[in-house]
């Protein structure tokens, strides 16, 4: 994402950190929050990119970075994806000059109550920047209003609040943008994984259509209701008729989604010619079950996932996964870091900052293996 910065607005913006109010490069409100040590000077940068802005900025100012204080929210540790996504967070942080004593990390529990009350303790404790992976993408208004009445710009990540929340953001001129990918496009690149099969590879049984078992993430979020609408469609897109056998909710987990497709192969037999699961350890979970059943992914059966985890990506080497999609956690947590450090420099940011997911299959599983290892 390309920003122009002049001179003017950077000074400003410095002096808008240590006076507490102000206007930011993107239109939002620039920080009030509990500023990290920081003094104005001259700033050279005219133009530039918004990671290199957070560099000038922090650096021409002196906002020490060394001295802020991050706090974040994940929803849920035993998540194996956000389990990357945060340690490369912390990592990439550090990386950028933030003291690792300074970021604190918190389980969730996949709780609500358990995280509201750690945004309490973390607004309490003044911290400069909260980064929240929300336990539930409906409790973002509430969460937006406490962080925001407290002045602390706020970063959310990989759970996608709606639209009329993100309405707000950019109405209020309030310090709060969303990191993270187009859940439809996750979906369509799996849809087209398996498309590009073609019907005589897929339709096995042979009644015209492509019978399919559906294995859902979390419900409520936008990530699991895209993927699986819009890996559908993308069959659907291609002219092929589809079958829905049963869709069932593993809420993102392997063992879950293990005995979900176990009962799924157990009901349907033959019948189930693809497996689509919303992420790679429901993928792993239905993988397992395909084997005890006897059944060949490649050959009498498909199976698609999403995120690219390491064992999913030897899984699609090897032809015991058809694909899977990279969500890329090494995108989403940097451009999470930046925008914090926006914020705290005064920079700002957009009220949406996205990225892109990769198709992979057996042709380019090393590549991304390469980047994920
Ligand atoms: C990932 C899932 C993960 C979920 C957590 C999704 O984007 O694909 O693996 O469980 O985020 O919210």
């Amino acid at each position: 994402m390309k920003k122009a910065i002049s001179i003017f607005t950077v000074a400003a913006m410095t002096v808008t950190l240590l006076a507490g109010c102000g206007s930011s490069a993107s239109g939002s409100t620039a920080s009030t929050a509990p500023a990290a040590t920081s003094e104005t000077s001259t700033v050279t940068t005219t133009s530039t990119d918004a990671a290199s802005i957070a560099d000038s900025a922090a650096a021409s100012t002196n906002v020490d970075l060394s001295k802020a204080k991050v706090g974040v929210c994940i929803y849920q540790f035993s998540d194996n994806f956000m389990t990357l996504f945060r340690n490369e967070l912390e990592k990439y942080l550090v990386s950028k000059g933030f003291s690792k004593d300074n970021i604190e990390i918190v389980d969730g529990a996949n709780d609500q109550a358990t995280q509201t009350n750690q945004i309490q303790n973390f607004i309490t404790e003044g911290v400069n920047v909260l980064i929240i992976n929300p336990v539930n993408s409906s409790s973002a208004s509430t969460i937006t209003d406490m962080v925001v009445k407290a002045n602390i710009p706020l970063v959310y990540i990989n759970r996608e609040p709606d639209a009329d929340e993100e309405a707000r953001w950019k109405d209020n001129n309030w310090n709060v943008t969303y990191v993270g990918c187009d859940a439809k496009q996750s979906g369509t690149f799996q849809g087209e994984i398996i498309a590009d099969l073609g019907m005589d590879k897929l339709d096995m049984n042979k009644n015209g259509k492509v019978d399919y078992v559906m294995i859902e993430g979390d419900p409520e979020n936008v990530d699991a209701q895209y993927r699986t609408e819009y890996s559908v469609k993308a069959l659907e897109d291609a002219g092929l008729a589809v079958n829905k056998l049963d869709d069932e909710v593993g809420n993102w987990d392997q063992a879950t989604a293990q005995q979900l497709v176990a009962n799924a192969l157990s009901q349907y037999g033959n019948d189930v010619e693809v497996v689509f699961c919303n992420n790679d350890a429901m993928a792993l979970g239905a993988l397992q079950s395909i084997q005890s059943a006897g059944r060949t992914v490649g050959k009498d059966i498909y199976l698609v996932g999403v995120d690219a985890l390491s064992e999913a990506l030897e899984d699609v080497q090897a032809g015991t996964m058809t694909g899977t999609v990279f969500n890329d956690h090494f995108a989403q947590s940097h451009s999470a870091a930046e925008a914090a450090i926006n914020y705290i420099t005064g920079a700002g940011n957009d009220h949406y900052i996205g990225c892109d997911y990769v198709k992979v299959t057996a042709d380019n599983a090393q590549e991304i293996l390469d980047k994920v290892k």
